[in-house]
Protein backbone atom coordinates (compact mmCIF):
# COMPACT_ATOMS: atom_id res chain seq x y z
CA UNK A 1 0.00 0.00 0.00
CA UNK A 2 1.32 3.43 -0.87
CA UNK A 3 1.68 5.80 1.77
CA UNK A 4 0.71 9.13 1.78
CA UNK A 5 2.12 11.98 4.54
CA UNK A 6 -1.22 14.44 5.04
CA UNK A 7 0.25 17.30 7.01
CA UNK A 8 -3.12 18.88 9.05
CA UNK A 9 -4.75 15.36 8.70
CA UNK A 10 -6.17 16.17 11.64
CA UNK A 11 -8.19 18.81 10.51
CA UNK A 12 -11.55 19.44 8.57
CA UNK A 13 -10.35 18.71 4.73
CA UNK A 14 -7.82 16.20 5.86
CA UNK A 15 -10.01 13.81 8.44
CA UNK A 16 -12.07 13.20 5.04
CA UNK A 17 -8.83 12.76 3.04
CA UNK A 18 -7.62 10.38 5.10
CA UNK A 19 -11.16 8.43 4.44
CA UNK A 20 -11.40 8.55 1.09
CA UNK A 21 -7.53 7.27 0.87
CA UNK A 22 -7.82 4.17 2.83
CA UNK A 23 -10.97 3.55 0.61
CA UNK A 24 -8.85 4.23 -2.41
CA UNK A 25 -6.20 1.89 -1.30
CA UNK A 26 -3.37 4.12 0.04
CA UNK A 27 -2.16 4.43 3.60
CA UNK A 28 -2.34 8.00 4.93
CA UNK A 29 -0.11 8.84 8.01
CA UNK A 30 -1.09 12.09 9.85
CA UNK A 31 1.06 14.84 10.17
CA UNK A 32 -0.70 17.85 12.69
CA UNK A 33 -0.32 19.82 15.74
CA UNK A 34 -3.57 19.55 16.92
CA UNK A 35 -3.60 23.70 17.31
CA UNK A 36 -7.23 23.41 15.37
CA UNK A 37 -8.54 20.04 15.70
CA UNK A 38 -9.13 17.46 18.32
CA UNK A 39 -7.06 14.27 19.05
CA UNK A 40 -10.77 12.30 18.82
CA UNK A 41 -10.51 12.77 15.39
CA UNK A 42 -7.81 9.80 15.09
CA UNK A 43 -10.34 7.49 17.17
CA UNK A 44 -13.37 8.54 14.66
CA UNK A 45 -11.09 7.81 11.37
CA UNK A 46 -10.49 4.48 13.20
CA UNK A 47 -14.43 3.67 13.78
CA UNK A 48 -14.74 4.64 10.20
CA UNK A 49 -12.09 2.90 8.29
CA UNK A 50 -12.21 -0.21 11.07
CA UNK A 51 -8.29 0.17 11.09
CA UNK A 52 -5.48 1.70 12.60
CA UNK A 53 -4.42 5.20 11.20
CA UNK A 54 -0.38 6.20 11.64
CA UNK A 55 -0.47 9.65 13.26
CA UNK A 56 2.22 12.28 14.52
CA UNK A 57 2.14 14.84 16.48
CA UNK A 58 4.64 16.86 15.52
CA UNK A 59 4.46 20.79 13.76
CA UNK A 60 5.18 21.62 9.69
CA UNK A 61 7.76 24.19 11.16
CA UNK A 62 10.17 22.07 13.23
CA UNK A 63 12.20 20.85 10.52
CA UNK A 64 14.00 18.12 12.45
CA UNK A 65 10.32 16.78 13.19
CA UNK A 66 9.70 16.57 9.95
CA UNK A 67 12.88 14.88 8.49
CA UNK A 68 12.16 12.25 11.49
CA UNK A 69 8.98 11.43 9.85
CA UNK A 70 10.24 11.18 6.40
CA UNK A 71 13.20 8.96 7.21
CA UNK A 72 11.10 6.62 9.15
CA UNK A 73 8.18 6.37 6.33
CA UNK A 74 8.65 5.27 2.90
CA UNK A 75 6.25 7.96 1.30
CA UNK A 76 5.15 7.96 -2.45
CA UNK A 77 3.29 11.56 -1.77
CA UNK A 78 2.22 14.25 0.31
CA UNK A 79 -0.96 16.31 0.68
CA UNK A 80 -0.06 19.43 2.61
CA UNK A 81 -3.17 20.86 4.46
CA UNK A 82 -1.97 22.31 7.30
CA UNK A 83 -1.99 25.84 7.36
CA UNK A 84 -3.83 28.27 9.48
CA UNK A 85 -6.96 29.88 8.01
CA UNK A 86 -8.35 33.04 9.35
CA UNK A 87 -8.95 35.29 7.15
CA UNK A 88 -9.82 37.96 9.86
CA UNK A 89 -6.69 36.83 12.61
CA UNK A 90 -4.49 36.79 9.29
CA UNK A 91 -5.00 40.61 9.69
CA UNK A 92 -4.47 41.12 13.14
CA UNK A 93 -1.30 38.78 13.07
CA UNK A 94 -0.20 38.52 9.43
CA UNK A 95 3.27 37.22 10.27
CA UNK A 96 1.88 33.96 12.22
CA UNK A 97 0.21 33.52 8.42
CA UNK A 98 3.49 33.98 6.66
CA UNK A 99 5.04 31.64 8.81
CA UNK A 100 2.62 29.04 9.23
CA UNK A 101 1.28 29.03 5.76
CA UNK A 102 5.04 29.77 3.40
CA UNK A 103 7.50 28.54 5.81
CA UNK A 104 5.80 25.19 6.31
CA UNK A 105 6.06 24.53 2.57
CA UNK A 106 9.41 25.70 2.31
CA UNK A 107 10.16 22.80 4.97
CA UNK A 108 8.32 20.14 3.45
CA UNK A 109 9.95 20.91 0.22
CA UNK A 110 12.88 20.46 1.53
CA UNK A 111 12.67 17.43 3.34
CA UNK A 112 10.64 15.87 0.11
CA UNK A 113 13.96 16.56 -1.63
CA UNK A 114 16.31 15.01 0.56
CA UNK A 115 13.83 11.93 0.88
CA UNK A 116 13.19 11.67 -2.80
CA UNK A 117 9.33 12.00 -2.51
CA UNK A 118 8.55 13.59 -5.77
CA UNK A 119 4.25 13.83 -5.49
CA UNK A 120 2.52 16.98 -3.80
CA UNK A 121 -0.82 17.87 -3.68
CA UNK A 122 -1.21 21.83 -1.96
CA UNK A 123 -4.54 23.37 -0.88
CA UNK A 124 -5.04 26.53 -1.95
CA UNK A 125 -8.18 28.42 -2.40
CA UNK A 126 -10.23 30.26 -4.98
CA UNK A 127 -9.67 33.31 -3.00
CA UNK A 128 -6.81 33.86 -5.47
CA UNK A 129 -9.76 34.86 -8.14
CA UNK A 130 -11.12 37.51 -5.62
CA UNK A 131 -14.25 38.57 -7.25
CA UNK A 132 -13.63 37.55 -11.09
CA UNK A 133 -15.08 39.46 -13.80
CA UNK A 134 -16.12 36.51 -16.06
CA UNK A 135 -18.08 33.51 -14.63
CA UNK A 136 -17.99 30.36 -13.93
CA UNK A 137 -14.03 31.12 -13.61
CA UNK A 138 -11.42 29.06 -15.05
CA UNK A 139 -8.14 28.26 -14.35
CA UNK A 140 -6.98 30.79 -16.66
CA UNK A 141 -8.25 33.95 -15.24
CA UNK A 142 -5.83 36.30 -13.86
CA UNK A 143 -5.43 36.09 -10.00
CA UNK A 144 -5.78 39.32 -8.23
CA UNK A 145 -4.59 41.00 -5.30
CA UNK A 146 -5.14 39.23 -2.09
CA UNK A 147 -7.82 40.76 -0.42
CA UNK A 148 -5.90 38.85 2.91
CA UNK A 149 -2.65 38.20 4.42
CA UNK A 150 -4.58 34.41 4.40
CA UNK A 151 -5.28 34.98 0.85
CA UNK A 152 -1.64 36.13 0.02
CA UNK A 153 -0.23 33.01 1.60
CA UNK A 154 -1.88 31.28 -0.89
CA UNK A 155 -0.94 33.02 -3.74
CA UNK A 156 2.29 33.11 -2.35
CA UNK A 157 2.46 29.14 -2.19
CA UNK A 158 1.31 28.64 -5.59
CA UNK A 159 3.94 30.98 -6.85
CA UNK A 160 6.83 29.24 -4.71
CA UNK A 161 5.63 25.41 -6.32
CA UNK A 162 5.32 27.01 -9.74
CA UNK A 163 9.01 28.15 -10.03
CA UNK A 164 10.40 24.93 -7.81
CA UNK A 165 9.02 23.31 -11.28
CA UNK A 166 10.36 26.27 -13.45
CA UNK A 167 13.74 25.55 -11.70
CA UNK A 168 13.87 22.39 -12.78
CA UNK A 169 13.16 20.39 -10.01
CA UNK A 170 11.83 16.52 -10.43
CA UNK A 171 8.71 17.00 -8.19
CA UNK A 172 5.45 16.72 -9.75
CA UNK A 173 2.65 19.41 -7.66
CA UNK A 174 -0.68 19.70 -8.09
CA UNK A 175 -2.56 22.78 -6.40
CA UNK A 176 -6.24 22.61 -5.73
CA UNK A 177 -7.96 26.18 -5.95
CA UNK A 178 -10.85 24.94 -3.23
CA UNK A 179 -14.73 27.08 -3.55
CA UNK A 180 -16.39 26.64 -0.32
CA UNK A 181 -16.03 23.07 1.50
CA UNK A 182 -19.17 22.26 3.37
CA UNK A 183 -20.96 19.00 4.90
CA UNK A 184 -19.26 16.38 7.31
CA UNK A 185 -19.10 12.48 6.55
CA UNK A 186 -22.42 10.68 6.81
CA UNK A 187 -21.71 8.60 10.03
CA UNK A 188 -21.20 11.96 11.93
CA UNK A 189 -17.84 10.97 13.42
CA UNK A 190 -15.97 13.71 11.61
CA UNK A 191 -16.68 17.20 10.65
CA UNK A 192 -15.95 20.81 11.12
CA UNK A 193 -14.90 21.82 14.15
CA UNK A 194 -14.97 25.95 14.12
CA UNK A 195 -13.32 27.72 17.15
CA UNK A 196 -15.19 30.65 18.28
CA UNK A 197 -17.63 31.94 16.12
CA UNK A 198 -17.56 30.43 12.91
CA UNK A 199 -16.55 32.71 9.91
CA UNK A 200 -18.14 30.67 7.84
CA UNK A 201 -21.58 30.47 6.51
CA UNK A 202 -22.72 26.87 6.94
CA UNK A 203 -21.14 26.34 10.57
CA UNK A 204 -23.21 29.50 11.39
CA UNK A 205 -26.43 28.45 10.19
CA UNK A 206 -25.90 24.67 12.19
CA UNK A 207 -24.95 26.67 15.43
CA UNK A 208 -27.68 29.24 15.07
CA UNK A 209 -30.34 25.92 14.95
CA UNK A 210 -28.75 24.00 17.29
CA UNK A 211 -29.21 27.07 19.90
CA UNK A 212 -25.27 27.88 19.99
CA UNK A 213 -25.93 31.23 18.24
CA UNK A 214 -29.13 33.90 18.23
CA UNK A 215 -29.59 34.56 14.85
CA UNK A 216 -27.52 34.35 11.38
CA UNK A 217 -27.13 37.79 9.94
CA UNK A 218 -26.96 37.86 5.91
CA UNK A 219 -24.53 40.37 5.49
CA UNK A 220 -26.77 42.25 1.91
CA UNK A 221 -29.52 41.24 -0.20
CA UNK A 222 -29.36 44.14 -2.64
CA UNK A 223 -26.15 42.55 -4.93
CA UNK A 224 -26.75 41.59 -8.75
CA UNK A 225 -27.61 38.28 -7.65
CA UNK A 226 -30.78 35.90 -8.57
CA UNK A 227 -32.46 36.94 -4.61
CA UNK A 228 -30.01 39.55 -3.91
CA UNK A 229 -27.61 37.59 -1.65
CA UNK A 230 -23.35 36.47 -1.88
CA UNK A 231 -23.08 33.10 -4.42
CA UNK A 232 -20.75 30.51 -3.88
CA UNK A 233 -20.06 27.39 -5.29
CA UNK A 234 -20.50 25.41 -2.50
CA UNK A 235 -18.91 21.82 -2.71
CA UNK A 236 -19.64 18.31 0.03
CA UNK A 237 -16.08 17.95 1.90
CA UNK A 238 -16.19 14.60 0.86
CA UNK A 239 -16.03 15.19 -3.07
CA UNK A 240 -13.22 17.53 -2.18
CA UNK A 241 -11.69 14.71 -0.61
CA UNK A 242 -12.34 12.64 -3.57
CA UNK A 243 -10.45 15.08 -5.75
CA UNK A 244 -7.11 14.77 -3.92
CA UNK A 245 -6.95 11.03 -4.27
CA UNK A 246 -7.80 11.72 -8.02
CA UNK A 247 -4.72 14.16 -7.73
CA UNK A 248 -2.38 11.95 -6.17
CA UNK A 249 -3.28 9.17 -9.09
CA UNK A 250 -2.75 11.79 -11.96
CA UNK A 251 0.61 12.78 -10.65
CA UNK A 252 1.75 9.71 -10.76
CA UNK A 253 1.08 9.31 -14.50
CA UNK A 254 3.13 12.35 -14.64
CA UNK A 255 6.56 13.14 -16.22
CA UNK A 256 8.76 14.69 -13.88
CA UNK A 257 8.93 18.37 -12.89
CA UNK A 258 5.23 18.61 -13.62
CA UNK A 259 3.22 21.77 -11.62
CA UNK A 260 -0.77 22.75 -12.54
CA UNK A 261 -3.44 23.61 -10.76
CA UNK A 262 -7.08 22.95 -10.56
CA UNK A 263 -10.47 24.18 -9.32
CA UNK A 264 -12.80 21.87 -7.27
CA UNK A 265 -16.32 23.17 -7.18
CA UNK A 266 -19.13 22.30 -8.16
CA UNK A 267 -19.83 24.12 -11.28
CA UNK A 268 -23.10 25.29 -9.67
CA UNK A 269 -23.18 28.81 -7.40
CA UNK A 270 -25.95 29.26 -4.68
CA UNK A 271 -26.81 32.07 -2.73
CA UNK A 272 -26.84 32.50 0.69
CA UNK A 273 -31.09 32.15 1.00
CA UNK A 274 -30.80 29.15 -1.52
CA UNK A 275 -28.22 27.75 1.42
CA UNK A 276 -30.61 28.64 3.87
CA UNK A 277 -34.11 27.19 2.32
CA UNK A 278 -31.53 23.81 1.49
CA UNK A 279 -30.98 23.59 5.46
CA UNK A 280 -34.59 24.32 6.45
CA UNK A 281 -35.78 21.46 4.33
CA UNK A 282 -33.17 19.19 5.44
CA UNK A 283 -33.62 19.67 9.14
CA UNK A 284 -37.05 20.41 9.09
CA UNK A 285 -36.36 23.66 11.63
CA UNK A 286 -36.48 26.99 10.99
CA UNK A 287 -33.71 29.36 11.09
CA UNK A 288 -33.48 32.28 12.81
CA UNK A 289 -31.88 34.81 10.44
CA UNK A 290 -32.07 38.57 9.26
CA UNK A 291 -30.76 40.51 6.60
CA UNK A 292 -28.40 43.08 7.52
CA UNK A 293 -26.18 45.71 5.74
CA UNK A 294 -23.47 44.60 3.10
CA UNK A 295 -20.17 43.04 4.86
CA UNK A 296 -17.57 45.08 3.66
CA UNK A 297 -14.65 43.30 1.38
CA UNK A 298 -17.16 40.72 0.67
CA UNK A 299 -17.10 38.88 -2.80
CA UNK A 300 -20.35 39.08 -4.76
CA UNK A 301 -20.43 35.75 -7.03
CA UNK A 302 -17.84 33.56 -7.69
CA UNK A 303 -18.43 29.41 -8.75
CA UNK A 304 -16.41 27.23 -10.56
CA UNK A 305 -15.83 26.36 -14.56
CA UNK A 306 -14.87 22.63 -13.58
CA UNK A 307 -14.20 21.73 -16.87
CA UNK A 308 -10.27 21.08 -16.49
CA UNK A 309 -10.68 19.02 -13.38
CA UNK A 310 -13.64 16.60 -14.74
CA UNK A 311 -11.43 16.46 -18.23
CA UNK A 312 -8.09 15.61 -17.27
CA UNK A 313 -8.29 14.18 -13.69
CA UNK A 314 -11.63 12.43 -14.18
CA UNK A 315 -13.45 13.65 -11.08
CA UNK A 316 -17.02 14.64 -10.80
CA UNK A 317 -18.88 15.54 -7.75
CA UNK A 318 -21.28 13.52 -6.45
CA UNK A 319 -23.35 15.32 -3.57
CA UNK A 320 -25.91 18.19 -3.69
CA UNK A 321 -26.50 21.11 -1.70
CA UNK A 322 -28.94 19.05 0.09
CA UNK A 323 -26.88 16.30 0.95
CA UNK A 324 -24.62 18.71 2.37
CA UNK A 325 -26.53 20.57 4.72
CA UNK A 326 -27.70 17.45 6.05
CA UNK A 327 -24.25 15.76 6.69
CA UNK A 328 -23.68 19.24 8.48
CA UNK A 329 -26.41 19.25 10.24
CA UNK A 330 -26.33 15.56 11.25
CA UNK A 331 -22.71 16.51 12.62
CA UNK A 332 -23.92 19.22 14.51
CA UNK A 333 -26.40 17.31 16.41
CA UNK A 334 -23.72 15.20 17.40
CA UNK A 335 -21.55 18.23 18.62
CA UNK A 336 -24.45 18.95 20.52
CA UNK A 337 -23.74 22.66 22.26
CA UNK A 338 -19.63 22.23 21.64
CA UNK A 339 -18.50 24.59 19.94
CA UNK A 340 -19.96 27.44 22.19
N1 LIG B 1 -12.09 25.12 4.83
C1 LIG B 1 -12.08 26.01 3.85
O1 LIG B 1 -13.06 26.72 3.64
C2 LIG B 1 -10.87 26.14 2.94
C3 LIG B 1 -11.01 26.78 1.70
C4 LIG B 1 -9.91 26.91 0.88
C5 LIG B 1 -8.67 26.40 1.28
N2 LIG B 1 -8.56 25.80 2.50
C6 LIG B 1 -7.24 25.28 2.91
O2 LIG B 1 -7.36 23.88 3.12
C7 LIG B 1 -6.46 23.48 4.13
C8 LIG B 1 -7.21 22.68 5.18
O3 LIG B 1 -8.27 23.47 5.67
P1 LIG B 1 -9.29 22.94 6.78
O4 LIG B 1 -10.55 23.65 6.55
O5 LIG B 1 -9.25 21.47 6.83
O6 LIG B 1 -8.61 23.55 8.06
P2 LIG B 1 -8.41 22.93 9.52
O7 LIG B 1 -7.95 24.03 10.39
O8 LIG B 1 -9.60 22.15 9.92
O9 LIG B 1 -7.22 21.89 9.27
C9 LIG B 1 -5.86 22.29 9.25
C10 LIG B 1 -5.10 21.35 10.16
O10 LIG B 1 -3.72 21.72 10.14
C11 LIG B 1 -3.22 21.68 11.46
N3 LIG B 1 -2.07 22.59 11.48
C12 LIG B 1 -2.06 23.94 11.33
N4 LIG B 1 -0.80 24.40 11.38
C13 LIG B 1 0.01 23.31 11.57
C14 LIG B 1 1.40 23.14 11.69
N5 LIG B 1 2.24 24.17 11.67
N6 LIG B 1 1.88 21.89 11.84
C15 LIG B 1 1.04 20.82 11.88
N7 LIG B 1 -0.29 20.92 11.77
C16 LIG B 1 -0.80 22.16 11.61
C17 LIG B 1 -4.38 22.08 12.34
O11 LIG B 1 -4.24 21.60 13.66
C18 LIG B 1 -5.56 21.43 11.62
O12 LIG B 1 -5.77 20.11 12.09
C19 LIG B 1 -5.80 24.74 4.65
O13 LIG B 1 -4.56 24.89 3.98
C20 LIG B 1 -6.77 25.82 4.24
O14 LIG B 1 -6.12 27.06 4.08
C21 LIG B 1 -9.63 25.64 3.33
Amino acid sequence: MKKILITGGAGFIGSHTAVSLVQSGFEPVILDNFSNSDHSVIGSLERILETKIKWYEADCLDGDSVREIFSENEFAGVIHFAASKAVGESVANPLKYYRNNVESLLILIDAMAEYGVKDLVLSSSCTVYGQPEILPVSESTPRQEAESPYGNTKKICEDILRDYIKSGAKSRIVALRYFNPIGAHPSSEIGELPKGVPANLVPFITQTAAGIRRELTVFGNDYDTPDGTCVRDYIHVLDLADAHVKSIQYLFKQEENFYDVFNVGTGNGNTVLEVIKAFEKVSGKHLNYRIGPRREGDVVKTWANTDKIKNLLGWTPKYSLEDSMRDAWNWQVKLGSAGK
